[in-house]
């Protein structure tokens, strides 16, 4: 009974804020109301730019070279509102934002159409439905009452009177009364347009309330009369035929007026239903059915379709007058790993596997099979190397970051994004692996093989086969392995992090005093020494830095961690990526026999079995194991990390 009440009061109190909200008066009123806030007159660009601009915007670092790179040096702005929700589309949210925001300032923008053409599954729907969201959480607005298309009050001001009402209310007046109101003012009100009623509401794409849906149609089933609406036959005895009275408008320009109207798949529709789309961006008019005048129409024109599509569409010339209202931008797959990445951890976290046991790495190998595929191959790098590049991070190479230009490799590679896996089929290729296995679990291992499987069974074009199952059965796997195999390797030095902390400084006590030809002094028994030349050495034989270039190594890390220090920056191991890897592989290697001996042993003795024990409480208190998957990446390592020793 409680609980019943409970509800009851929550229903109330929604129903009851909804109410006391709403405005509703005559025309009068409403003039009076637009007196107060002249900003809730907008037309529907504005107010959609508005309604997402309002949630906050940051400016992304220009100075960071990474930026600077991804987005060849363009200014770019995040929005609050896309920022959860999108990742790595950056530069496509921008293009949409520009569109926005100068469509909203009257700009040719606002009579084109904006369209998103990109290969399936990069986002073009999801982002359409969120920008379509926001106007749903959009400020209310207002409208005649019982107006079919909900238009804008002030339609009903004539034209004479105009020019004296913007100047007192400090707004611009835009659009006809429609055939229907206009026909109820003369009927109703005889002529006495202030007495006409005003109402409030809000957008709702399921009410048909501003935002409007046109889903593709095949010429035999396509009848205008979806997009502008019809005449109501039953009514066509009462009325003669240019009544407005006969008028049932109901298409999607006429639900989608004020807001945005929606072309799922834009080119799949017969030319003469485009000519529609094109005279309402254009004129801002759209035909009424039967014999009536045109209807006026504001709202913002958005589409989507795929590259094929689009060329077929560009390459016939009859069809440029549309090609001229069109504001295409492309929405490419995304490149960067750790962006891919958030994506699938989105759409789990959405999902019924949200509860499932996720190991280390696995969202990160399906993500470097996506992006791996959709990556052109270049001679500068390796693919595996270029996709690290993109993902900003470090590539060591002789001791060296290595300097590959992302511009130069965006430049070669002017298609690229736009083919490849696509996050669709990652998707089902994770939902494959988590319905597969019988302990809620997933591992890079067995989502490995489920794209595999998936690749083998639907990929028909067999060079793209053969280059997907090289990049996952040979690139990926050996990438696998190497990661592993410091994962296990760590796990087994205890307090990891302090031990290679501990090498650093010692590391970079000696090369100082190598590099400026002192003495190394201990800090507790003042006692002085010579820089110890075995132990760097050892250090900078893992990364291949030997003869000559030790000199020049010991330099650079020395300028490099002082310039750092003066800027009052703190250092760490992790502070120069070559030191880094140096460190990392000399602790590695001092384990490697070891890990490889206890993990395999069918035997332990005591002191094994408690490294043991360790190593796999690392895995899972640290790294994120649980006891099966760590389990199953150690049957992986010692099948196959380890064979041949
Ligand atoms: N960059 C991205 N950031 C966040 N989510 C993304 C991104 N790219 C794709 N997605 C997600 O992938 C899924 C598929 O995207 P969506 O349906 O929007 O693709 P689409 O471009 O409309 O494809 P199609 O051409 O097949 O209709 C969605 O769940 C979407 O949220
Ligand atoms: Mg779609």
């Amino acid at each position: 009974m409680a609980r019943k009440n409970e509800f009851l009061n929550l229903i109330k109190k929604q129903r009851d804020t909804k109410k006391t909200e709403r405005f509703e008066g005559t025309f009068l009123e409403y003039l009076d109301l637009v007196k107060n806030r002249p900003e809730s007159v907008k037309l529907a660009h504005k107010r959609l730019y508005e309604t997402i601009k309002d949630r906050g915007i940051e400016t992304l670092d220009v100075d960071s070279e990474l930026y600077r790179d991804i987005f060849n040096g363009d200014k770019i702005r995040t929005y609050n509102y896309f920022e959860k929700e999108f990742f790595g589309m950056e530069s496509v949210i921008n293009k949409l934002m520009r569109f926005l925001k100068s469509a909203a300032f009257k700009g040719e923008e606002s009579r084109q159409v904006l369209l998103l053409m990109g290969p399936v599954g990069a986002g073009k729907s999801a982002l359409i439905d969120s920008v379509k969201r926001a106007l749903e959480d959009a400020e209310e607005y207002y409208y005649l009452e019982g107006c079919p298309i909900r238009e804008e009050p002030l339609h009903l001001l004539p034209r004479s009177l105009r020019g004296d009402f913007e100047d007192i209310l400090g707004v611009h007046i835009e659009g006809d009364l429609c055939p229907v109101c206009r026909h109820r003012l003369m009927t109703e009100f005889d002529g006495k347009y202030e007495c006409f009623p005003v109402k409030q509401t809000g957008f709702s794409q399921r009410g048909r309330r501003g935002i409007a849906v046109v889903p593709p149609m095949d010429a035999n089933s396509q009848d205008v009369s979806v997009l502008i609406g019809t005449e109501d036959i039953s009514k066509l005895d009462l009325y003669p035929e240019d009544d407005p009275r006969v008028l049932s408008l109901n298409g999607a320009f006429n639900v989608g007026n004020r807001g945005i109207v929606e072309f799922v798949e834009v080119f799949k529709n017969e030319i003469e239903f485009l000519h529609t789309m094109l005279t309402a961006t254009q004129e801002k008019r759209v035909p009424s059915p039967g014999k009536n005048d045109m209807l006026y129409f504001d709202g913002v024109i958005l589409s989507h379709c795929n590259e094929s599509e689009w060329n077929r569409f560009k390459s016939e010339h009859t069809n440029e007058a549309i090609l001229d209202r069109v504001l295409k931008i492309e929405v490419p797959y995304v490149l960067e790993l750790h962006q891919e990445q958030k994506i699938y951890e989105k759409i789990l976290d959405k999902s019924d596997f949200r509860g499932a046991h996720i190991a280390p790495h696995t969202l990160k190998v399906a993500s470097m099979f996506s992006v791996m595929s959709r990556l052109q191959p270049s001679n500068k790098c390796d693919l595996l190397t270029k996709m690290k590049i993109y993902n900003g991070e470090a590539i060591i190479e002789k001791g060296r970051v290595k300097k590959v230009d992302i511009r130069d490799l965006k430049d070669e590679a002017k298609h690229e994004g736009m083919e490849g896996i696509s996050t669709r089929f990652i998707m089902k290729a994770l939902d494959a692996a988590l319905s597969d296995s019988d302990n809620g679990m997933i591992t890079p291992i067995n989502v490995v093989d489920s794209m595999i499987k998936q690749v083998k069974e639907q990929i028909i074009d067999e060079d793209a086969k053969t280059r997907y199952l090289e990049i996952l059965q040979k690139v990926i796997r050996e990438e696998y392995l190497r990661i592993l195999e410091t994962e296990i390797a760590k796990a087994f030095i205890s307090a990891y992090e302090e031990q290679a902390q501990s090498l650093f400084d010692s590391y970079l006590d000696n090369a100082e005093c190598y590099t400026t030809k002192t003495r190394v002094k201990n800090k507790i028994t003042r006692e002085e020494r010579d820089p110890d030349e075995k132990f760097m050495r050892t250090i900078e034989e893992m990364i291949s830095v030997t003869g000559s270039a030790r000199d020049g190594f010991r330099n650079d890390v020395t300028a490099f961690m002082f310039s750092k220090m003066r800027k009052g920056e703190t250092v760490d191991y992790k502070s120069y990526g070559p030191l880094k890897e140096a460190i990392e592989q000399y602790l590695i290697t001092s384990v490697k026999d070891i890990a490889r001996i206890v993990t395999r042993s069918k035997s332990r003795d005591d002191d094994q079995k408690k490294k043991y024990t360790d190593m796999i409480s690392t895995l899972i208190e640290e790294y994120g194991y649980n006891e099966s998957s760590a389990e199953e990446i150690l049957t992986y390592a010692s099948n196959n990390l380890w064979r041949d020793s």
